[in-house]
């Protein structure tokens, strides 16, 4: 479903990106885990054709993903939420349901509203929500096209604690439609019993790129302790 090949991303002279290289297939959930400044937020920043790649290629279901034809696939979460202050919660997904061509859209974004408690928000200038409110905004936008590919860029800052849970729960129905999803996180307890593979990138490099069968093994044989030791094992400054 996603295809991202010897891709670089510089800033200038800082290479934030060094020529990765994974696959997202479809139906899977994938966690991108890193510590701050390893480079998950360009990747994800640059796979959605925000940022221009400095080398490379990136394929969503096969088109380029700058392409109309990728575009209409995939959804983005930026990492903090852009709202158009001017417009309300719903007048939000009305935009969404015309920008994506969404047919019978009020009641999916009724029921969305609903999931994350902003019914009573819903007339509600963005500029007057609070963050995490702007964040439940920015995941209903995403999910109202319903699109094959979900690109989530640490989804769960900022979020109550019902609306993790909600978030989670929708990240495995989407997985049980056959639909893709990458979600960047340096929180590794919100996706560990999530992800059917995880990649954990450090200074720009993808160092660990493991389907959570193996992970599953290495801790039968106590190879690893856990996830979290691994990924602190991994990422260790030498
Ligand atoms: N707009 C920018 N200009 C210059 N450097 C940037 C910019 N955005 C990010 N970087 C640098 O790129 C690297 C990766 O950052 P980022 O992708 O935000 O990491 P992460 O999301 O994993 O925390 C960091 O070294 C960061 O300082
Ligand atoms: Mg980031």
């Amino acid at each position: 479903m996603l295809k991202v090949e010897h891709l670089t991303k510089k800033y200038g002279s800082v290479v934030a990106i060094d020529d990765i290289s994974f696959t997202v297939k479809q139906g899977d959930i994938v966690g991108l885990l890193g510590p701050n400044g390893a480079g998950k937020s360009t990747t994800i920043k640059t796979i959605s054709g925000l940022l221009r790649k400095t080398a490379g290629s990136i394929t969503i279901d096969n088109y380029t993903n700058t392409s109309q034809a990728a575009k209409r696939r995939f959804t983005y979460v930026p990492e903090v939420p852009e709202l158009y202050d001017m417009l309300t919660v719903w007048e939000h997904l009305v935009f969404i349901a015309y920008a994506y061509d969404v047919a019978d859209f009020e009641a999916k974004a009724e029921r969305l509203i609903e999931r994350y408690d902003l019914w009573d928000k819903k007339d509600k200038l963005a500029k007057e929500l609070s963050k995490g409110m702007k964040q439940k905004v920015s995941i209903c936008c995403a999910l109202l096209p319903e699109p094959d590919l979900y690109l989530f860029d640490e989804p769960m800052i900022g979020l109550d604690p019902k609306s993790i849970r909600e978030t989670k729960l929708i990240f495995k129905e989407l997985s049980e439609q056959q639909k893709t999803v990458l979600i960047s996180t340096h929180l590794l307890d919100s996706i560990e019993n999530l992800c059917h593979r995880v990649l954990v990138m450090k200074q720009g490099e993808i160092i660990v790129d493991m389907a959570m069968e193996e992970m599953k093994e290495k801790l039968g044989n106590n190879e690893i302790v856990s996830l979290e030791d691994l990924f602190l094992e991994v990422t260790r400054d030498e």
